[in-house]
């Protein structure tokens, strides 16, 4: 690998950037950090990974208490000097008019401005390549979701730009139909469905999916369960259904946004392709030029 090769990619990463504030044997301090990420919910970790010379490193080596500042999108020259200057060169919190502190008990500042403002100590340490990580712990958090994250890119400052709306393919059902899968859903953000695609010309294979008294008729599918094998569960159905169907490996998948009048839901399907192999059972099979649904799911 050639290293120029290695540099270039290097820079192409995308972070956000935090202001990482201690104090120590080398005084009050700040610095920057791209390399800052929460890793643990419960905990709360934090893991920041900084380079020998540093002095923050010195300092939360012998503290274990610091302070882990996300910036916001104006906060840019304030990550420059931080980032620019060592400790052993200038004190720069004691710089004019730069750093603006949040009133705080401990002996590390905390910074004004930022989006997040957390106090950690010192949970894991270690060495890994030519940085060491620091864990955090964090014992007090605060956030201002009024100010918008400074992502880094590129050796350059960026805003978080318009959001991209997820492809889904937009499709119409009826009443029931929709309350079908409102009923399987129970308020997930996406309701995840496994089906099965049996195909006779230009006809579907379709099932009632009794969840009511009125059935509803389309492709045999399920909720899988989390964590479960997707195919297995959709076989052991097919299987207890007593329907003779061997699915094809690779399924695809159709992520739609389905909508009733002003209602609207999100459902995944996954999608396996399928062969009757004993036809003499009854079978209903309905025709995907009269079914919108049935169009979106073999798209
Ligand atoms: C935008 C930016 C991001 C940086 N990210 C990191 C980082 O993730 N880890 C690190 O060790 N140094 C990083 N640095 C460099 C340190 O902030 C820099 O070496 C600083 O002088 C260390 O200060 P200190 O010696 O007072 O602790 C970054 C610098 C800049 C400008």
């Amino acid at each position: 690998m050639k290293s120029i090769d290695k540099q270039q990619a290097q820079r192409l990463f995308v972070t956000g950037l935090s202001l990482i504030t201690s104090y120590g044997p080398c005084g009050r301090n700040i610095m920057a950090a791209e390399w800052t990420m929460q890793i643990s919910y419960e905990p709360m970790l934090i893991a920041v990974f900084l380079h020998e010379g540093s002095s923050t490193l010195k300092n939360i080596k012998e503290t274990k208490y610091f302070g882990i500042n996300v910036a916001s999108e104006e906060q840019t020259e304030l990550i420059s000097v931080a980032g620019g200057y060592s400790r052993k060169e200038i004190d720069k919190l004691k710089i004019r008019n730069l750093f603006q502190t949040r009133p705080n008990k401990k002996q590390f500042p905390l910074i004004a401005g930022c989006i997040i403002n957390t106090e950690c100590k010192l949970f894991m340490i270690k060495k890994i390549g030519d940085h060491t990580m620091i864990v955090g712990k964090v014992t007090s958090i605060r956030y201002d979701k009024a100010k918008k994250p400074l992502i880094y890119h590129n050796n350059r400052y960026f805003r978080v730009g318009q959001m991209i709306e997820p492809v889904r393919d937009e499709v119409k059902i009826d009443e029931k139909m929709f309350d079908m899968f409102c009923a399987k859903n129970q308020n997930k953000f996406i309701l995840k469905c496994v089906g099965a695609i049996v195909r006779s010309k230009n006809k579907i294979l379709i099932l009632s999916n009794n969840i009511e008294q009125d059935a509803i008729k389309t492709i045999p599918y399920i909720i899988p369960t989390r964590d479960k094998d997707n195919k297995k569960e959709l076989e052991n159905y097919l299987e207890n259904l007593k329907l003779d169907i061997s699915l094809k490996d690779e399924p695809k998948i159709r992520r739609l946004f389905v909508k009733n009048e002003s209602r609207y839901q999100r459902i995944n399907f996954i999608l396996f392709e399928g062969s009757l192999r004993n036809k003499s059972k009854s079978i209903t099979w309905k025709s995907v030029k009269e079914d919108s649904f049935l169009r979106s799911l073999i798209k």
